[in-house]
C-alpha cells in the first residue's frame, strides 16, 4: 500500500505513494549531513514493519539503527572482530525458486570473496577459478547429503579443499584465505549465531577494521541476495536499505554488486534504497550511473551548491525547483517519483516514543540499555 513521505509543500497535502508501482522502485536519498537522510529512511523502515509483511535488511556503518530495530523486534547484527555475532558466509539456503541452483549462486560469490581477499588488481586468474570452483562443488557435498546446521561448510573447509588440490594455483588462494581461517582475521570462519531469518536484520557493519570492512560488505550483499531468493519463492518484498552508500561505491566489488542489486533486485522483488551525502559518488564509472538511471525513487534533502548543480544537470530540475533543496530545513525537500517531483517538508513531532528511536542528535538518542 502506500506510504507517508512528507507533506506537499505546496498544497500541504500529505504525499502517499507506493514505491512498489513504479517501473522502477529502486530509490537513492541525498542530503548534506544532518539534512535527514537517514531520518527518512528510518521513517519508511517502520511503516514498512507496520503496515506490510515485508523483509528489511538494513546495512549500517554508522551503528545508528539499532535502537529502532530492537525495538521493532528485529535482529541486529554486529560485524566485528570483537562481537559474538557471527554470519557465516558459506551458508547456503537449499530452498531457492526452481530455476536458480544454489551452488552456482555461492560459487560466484566465493570467487568474489577470493578476490576480494587476494587483493590482485587483475582479478582471478582461470586456474585460480576453476580451483576454486572444484572446492566450491565438493564442500557442499556432506550438507547436501544430509543438511543439518552442523554440516554446513565453513571457511576451514573451503581451505582444506584448496589444499587438497596440491596444485601451486590452489595454493596460492589457500595461503591468501589463511589469514581468514586461521590468521588474525578469522572472524568469519564460524558457523551463524544470529537470527538472520528475521523479518527486520541490520548489519551494523561499523567495528569492521579496514582489513574486515570488504569482505565484511560483500557477506552483506551476499546475505541480501539469499534473502531476495527466498522471499521470491513465496512472493514477499525485500526491502535493502544501505545508509552511507558511498562507503560501498568506492569499493570496486561492493560497487559491482551494488550495481548488480540496482539492475537485478526488482525482477526479484527486491526494494533497494542508498543514502548518501555524497551524490557525486554515483558519477564515478558508467556501471555506477546506471544505480542513478535505474532509480525511480529520488529522495532530495538539502543540497551543497555543488551538488544542485551536479542534480540540475542529471535531473532537470528548474530554477524555483532548486529553492526547495538550498538551504532546506531538516526533512525538506524534493521528491522525485516516476515523472512526478515534488517539494515536500516533514516535521516529525519530537515528543513521541518514535522520533527518539530515529534522531541522531547524541543529546536526543534513545538508549537501549544494551552494551556497546
Ligand atoms: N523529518 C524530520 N523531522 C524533524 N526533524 C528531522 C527530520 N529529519 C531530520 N531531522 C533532524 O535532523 C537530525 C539529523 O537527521 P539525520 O540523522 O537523518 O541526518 P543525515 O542526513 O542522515 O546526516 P548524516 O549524513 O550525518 O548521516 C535528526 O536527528 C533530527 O533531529
Ligand atoms: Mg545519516
Amino acid at each position: 500500500g502506500a506510504m507517508y513521505y512528507g507533506l506537499n509543500d505546496l498544497s500541504n497535502n500529505m504525499i502517499l505513494l507506493d514505491r512498489k508501482q513504479s517501473r522502477c522502485p529502486n530509490g537513492l536519498v541525498f542530503g548534506t549531513p544532518g539534512s535527514g537522510k537517514s531520518m527518512s529512511c528510518k521513517r519508511e523502515i517502520t511503516y514498512v514493519m507496520l503496515t506490510t509483511k515485508d523483509n528489511v535488511i538494513i546495512c549500517d556503518p554508522e551503528d545508528e539503527y539499532s535502537p529502532l530495530v530492537n525495538r521493532l523486534g528485529g535482529q541486529v547484527i554486529r560485524l566485528s572482530p570483537n562481537s559474538r555475532d557471527y554470519v557465516n558466509p558459506l551458508d547456503i539456503n537449499l530452498n531457492y525458486s526452481e530455476e536458480e541452483n544454489p551452488l552456482t549462486l555461492k560459487s560466484d560469490f566465493v570467487l568474489s570473496f577470493c578476490e576480494l581477499i587476494m587483493g590482485s588488481k587483475t582479478g582471478l586468474e582461470a586456474i585460480e577459478k576453476t580451483v576454486i570452483d572444484r572446492a566450491v562443488q565438493m564442500i557442499y557435498q556432506p550438507y547436501f547429503a544430509d543438511p543439518r546446521p552442523e554440516n554446513m561448510p565453513v571457511l576451514g573447509d573451503l581451505l582444506d579443499a584448496l589444499m587438497a588440490q596440491g596444485i601451486p594455483e590452489a595454493e596460492r588462494v589457500a595461503q591468501a584465505l589463511d589469514l581468514y581461517v586461521n590468521g588474525s582475521l578469522n572472524f568469519f570462519n564460524h558457523r551463524t549465531t544470529v537470527d538472520i531469518r528475521n523479518r527486520l536484520v541490520c548489519f551494523d557493519i561499523k567495528g569492521l577494521g579496514k582489513n574486515l570492512k570488504k569482505p565484511g560488505m560483500l557477506i552483506v550483499q551476499d546475505a541480501v541476495w539469499n534473502t531476495v531468493t527466498i522471499n521470491r519463492a513465496i512472493g514477499r518484498s525485500t526491502w535493502y536499505f544501505v545508509d552511507e552508500f558511498h562507503l560501498l561505491l568506492k569499493e570496486e566489488q561492493t560497487a559491482a554488486y551494488s550495481a548488480e542489486i540496482w539492475k537485478r533486485f526488482r525482477k526479484w522483488g527486491g526494494i533497494p534504497t542508498g543514502a548518501t551525502q555524497n551524490p557525486k559518488d554515483l558519477l564515478s564509472s558508467p556501471e555506477i550511473e546506471n544505480i542513478l538511471e535505474n532509480s525511480d525513487f529520488i529522495y532530495l534533502l538539502n543540497l551543497s551548491a555543488g551538488d544542485r548543480k551536479l542534480m540540475t544537470e542529471r535531473l532537470n530540475i528548474s530554477a524555483e525547483q532548486l529553492a526547495y533543496v538550498t538551504n532546506a530545513d531538516p526533512g525538506s525537500g524534493l521528491l522525485f517519483f516516476q515523472n512526478v517531483i515534488l517539494p515536500f517538508r516533514d516535521e516529525f513531532p519530537k515528543d513521541t516514543e518514535l522520533y527518539k528511536l530515529l534522531t541522531t542528535k547524541p543529546s536526543e538518542v534513545a538508549h537501549d540499555g544494551e552494551s556497546r
